[in-house]
């Protein structure tokens, strides 16, 4: 496993190192690895408005937007519906998706959009309304009622009903990420289905769609990003290229996310959360998060808690667990971060910016003692806990939990 040193500026990445920080001997060459980039990305202010063209270039008529209740009373019709019709575009909204979007959204979706005749869809929202999207797609193109179906890796195996991503939160990443995680609601957990078929043609990154977003939601999705980003940079499988973008990504959140949660129309703290959430989106869909995704999709599971906020709140304290195994990579996200030279100042520096956009602490969030023990093992289960740079078994998980809610 290969360490990269990135430049201040971060103009070149050099090879400095065998290993990635867990002191494993090896050879001084790149690993293997492979970099797909599917989605197309246009970028920048007022970008959305290209979407009736984008739609005209998929060489479709009949498109359903995908969207939450939310999104769609404060944006959708000026943003999104009006110009589709005005350009000729048939288009069906459906607003039922839910947070940590749920198997039986995803069904009606695809119910709906099937008797419709839907030839594309258009995912307007944050990571909810865009991983609900995905899995419609891969329902009406594959076939079925049941989502659980395709859950996991292979079961997704040729391409899905095309789809433009319009993401309306810095956060997610879902824009130009292969998976969609869905709340699987009789089992209580989130499920992932995965493949790079699943990529959106295009995704319209437009920064000015995030100003009215609430501060509160601005925080969360804030932090959801920077984890991911740390979180790309730091597991066993990380390959250069996502080395470098994660970086940038980490450098972007640590110096926006403040300024865009204290003032929602400071354009370039926007375009600097917007960015950074792209970037961090690339960045861990190409290597894997960690154990902070595997214990927050175990909270989101049972709880149903936002996953921004459940990221915020273990995000130090699994960061605290891995040190010994990530020092100069830590060392690494304090200097992209502006905040000194060494692990330990990445650690306070991420735990001053939880606290410093209001987000809570796990013991305020109405979490059973009694649940520890089951949130422990789920994380255990999941899939990214392999990737995770330090090795972390149950026990391991009901140590950070315990930490995290004495805190
Ligand atoms: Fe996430």
């Amino acid at each position: 496993m290969a360490i990269f040193q990135v430049a201040s500026d971060f103009t070149h990445v050099q090879l400095i190192s065998p290993t990635n920080g867990r002191g494993e001997p090896g050879m001084n060459v790149t690993r293997p690895f492979s970099f797909e980039m599917p989605t197309r990305i246009e970028y920048g202010m007022g970008v959305v408005k290209n979407l009736p063209a984008e739609v005209s270039r998929l060489g479709v008529r009949k498109v359903m937007v995908v969207t939450d209740e939310g999104v769609r009373e404060a944006l959708a019709d000026d943003a999104v519906i009006r110009p589709l019709k005005e350009a000729g575009t048939d288009a069906l909204v459906f607003d039922g998706v839910e947070p940590n979007p749920k198997d039986r959204n995803v069904e009606e979706g695809a119910s709906i959009a099937r008797e419709y005749g839907a030839e594309a869809l258009v995912a307007l929202g944050g990571g909810s309304p865009i991983d609900c999207a995905k899995a419609i797609a891969v329902l009406v193109s594959h076939g079925g009622d049941k989502i659980k179906k395709y859950e996991g890796k292979t079961a997704v195996t040729r391409p899905v009903l095309p789809w433009i991503a319009v993401p309306t939160t810095a956060g997610t990443g879902s824009e130009v990420t292969f998976s969609s995680v869905i709340t699987d609601t009789e089992a209580k957990y989130k499920m992932t289905v995965k493949s790079p078929l699943m990529a959106a043609k295009v995704a319209l990154v437009d920064p000015e769609l995030t100003f009215t977003v609430p501060a509160f939601v601005t925080a969360s999705t804030g932090v959801d990003a920077l984890t991911h980003a740390i979180e790309a940079y730091t597991v066993t499988c990380s390959e250069p290229i996502s080395d470098a973008v994660a970086l940038q990504a980490i450098s972007l959140i640590s110096r926006s996310l403040r300024d865009a949660v204290g003032d929602g129309r400071n354009a370039e703290a926007r375009d600097g959360m917007m960015m950074g959430s792209l970037l961090a989106g690339i960045a861990f869909s190409h290597s894997d998060v960690g154990s902070v995704h595997c214990m927050a999709e175990a909270l989101g599971g049972i709880y149903d808690l936002p996953h921004g906020v459940c990221n915020a709140i273990l995000l130090p304290y699994v960061m605290e667990y891995n040190m010994e195994y990530c020092l100069e990579r830590y060392a690494r996200v304090a200097r992209a971060m502006g905040v000194g030279e060494d692990a330990a100042s990445a650690i306070a520096a991420v735990q001053a910016l939880c606290r410093d956009v209001g987000l809570p602490a796990l013991n305020t969030l109405g979490i059973r003692e009694s649940d520890l023990d089951m949130l422990a093992e789920m994380s255990a289960r999941n899939i990214s806990t392999e990737s995770n740079p330090r090795p972390m078994t149950k026990e391991d998980y009901l140590e950070v939990f315990r930490r995290a809610m004495e805190t």
